[in-house]
């Protein structure tokens, strides 16, 4: 994983390092069964090098702690595009073309049982990758899919993105009934693995 984060920290491969203060390559537990997935820095993870430490990753460890009864270094937590846009726009497709082979990367070396996509880019990147249809987040989110990757089948779950929460508060109910879900996902696929 130290090569990944060295790699990605250097990264020149897109624009976006321009204006960057620090790449973002994720942070956690290389060994969970569980990568949890947003879309792009913001500003104060631009600002820290880590990822989700903002009022979104406020809300994400309460999720984390309240619904899935662990603390956010037991899972691993990372983006789909490394480095913030400007003004936290949406990251282009061509950005996410180009950063996509360090989330993949990340992935295969973990070698997860679940990927959680946080909002609508990261679960879009997996529904084109698993050759599902591509559904808007209000109507995939807690409906979970497969990916089959190099090591094994994954499951995927898509999520509402907790910054959609703190922006439209109706949404933090869904956010919470997704994480509920989740709970109970994991702890069903684990009681069938042991
Ligand atoms: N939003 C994201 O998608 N990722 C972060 O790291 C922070 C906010």
């Amino acid at each position: 994983m130290q090569d990944i984060r060295n790699q990605v920290i250097n990264c020149k491969k897109c624009h976006l390092h321009k204006t960057r203060t620090y790449a973002v390559p994720g942070e956690g537990n290389t060994n969970s069964e569980i990568v949890l997935v947003g879309e792009a820095p913001g500003a104060k993870e631009d600002r820290t090098g880590r990822p989700f430490v903002g009022a979104a990753g406020q809300l994400l460890d309460e999720l984390i702690q309240r619904y899935l009864r662990i603390e956010r270094d037991s899972v691993f937590i990372t983006n789909l595009v490394k480095c913030r846009p400007p003004n936290n726009r949406d990251p282009s497709e061509d950005e996410i073309v180009t950063c996509s082979p360090y989330l993949l990367a990340q992935i295969n070396l973990i070698k997860p049982k679940i990927i959680v996509t946080l909002g609508r880019h990261s679960t879009r990147f997996f529904q084109n990758l698993a050759k599902v249809e591509e559904e808007s987040i209000s109507k995939c989110h807690g409906k979970p899919f497969y990916i089959n990757l190099s090591f094994g089948t994954v499951r995927v779950f898509p999520s509402y993105h907790p910054a959609a929460a703190l922006y439209n508060r109706s949404l933090k109910s869904e956010l919470e009934k997704d994480f509920q879900l989740l709970s109970r996902l994991i702890s069903t696929s684990s009681k069938s693995t042991t």
